[in-house]
């Protein structure tokens, strides 16, 4: 059976679990544990190596993938939302591949949900433009246009009508830290999918994170001409597509920043 291991870094926590990669099902318990506060590089690695030490099961020659809340480019990230910003410019994928004894695959996190929801879930097979869109301590995106995933969309960060970087006044920190209603969190999640709708006429758009498992509270709320649907995976998008992309998109890739502008393994046809 061909298998992977996903991690999952976010703002919040970091998750990460043993993926077969045929069905798309988690082979392990998901192991998570709280983002160390700042989110330092080093402590973040520390914990990522302690869920790998967790994950006992898993051979040591199952292909590792990590995703992170940046953009990553040639193995760097670029950027830090809501982590320490010691990680702009860092040499990420180095830094774990030295601490953890293994090579990895690098990504970006919504870019890892966005390519699971299409190896596996809810655009398998769509043969249009998707927007996945995760919902958590930030807005992350991905961009898949017939199975195929254009890397480190950053459309979280749009600036809409007064609201310059529009993830600080509509990610789902912000619903719970305001104590937005679902009513309120919708109004703000109208402005932002009307404004996607916008720019992208999208075929879907698919909504993941956390929150997703309250989607009938939200969602029906948003009147949109394009179909808006909860993540298939839930919450385990981000380790389903590292881990996917572990293996599929990994090898002797070039260094181009693109590496994982990849087909999923479930093409639609021409
Ligand atoms: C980051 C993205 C990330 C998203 C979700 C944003 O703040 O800029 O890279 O995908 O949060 O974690």
């Amino acid at each position: 059976m061909a298998q992977a291991i996903g991690i999952d870094i976010g703002g919040t926590g970091i998750k990460g679990g043993l993926v077969d990669l045929d069905s798309g099902q988690l082979l392990s318990d998901r192991i998570k544990h709280p983002t160390p506060d700042g989110g330092q590089p080093d402590d973040v690695v520390a914990v990522v190596k302690t869920i790998l030490a967790e994950l006992s099961d898993a051979e040591d020659t199952a292909p590792i993938g990590v995703c992170f809340p940046a953009v990553v480019r040639g193995g760097r990230t670029m950027s830090a939302a809501n982590v320490s910003k010691k990680w702009i410019g860092l040499a990420a994928e180095k830094l774990f591949e030295q601490a953890l004894g293994h090579d990895i695959t690098f990504v970006n996190d919504a870019d890892a949900a966005g390519y699971a929801e299409s190896e596996y879930g809810a655009a398998k097979g769509h043969d249009g433009l998707v927007i996945m869109t995760t919902l958590g301590t930030g807005i992350g995106s991905a961009i898949i246009y017939r199975n195929l995933l254009v890397p480190n969309a950053e459309l979280g960060h749009i600036d809409i009508g007064e609201h310059a970087d529009f993830e600080k006044y509509a990610s789902n920190a912000v619903r719970e830290k305001k104590e937005l209603s679902w009513k309120q969190w919708a109004e703000r999640l109208q402005t932002y999918y009307a404004t996607l709708e916008k720019l992208f006429s999208p075929d879907l758009f698919i909504v993941g994170g956390g929150v997703s498992k309250h989607a009938e509270e939200f969602l029906p709320l948003l009147e949109l001409d394009t179909p808006i649907v909860a993540a298939a995976l839930r919450n385990n998008a981000g380790i389903l597509g590292a881990a996917s992309l572990a293996a599929h998109g990994s090898g002797d890739r070039p260094s181009t920043g693109a590496e994982h502008l990849v087909r999923a393994t479930n093409p639609v046809a021409p």
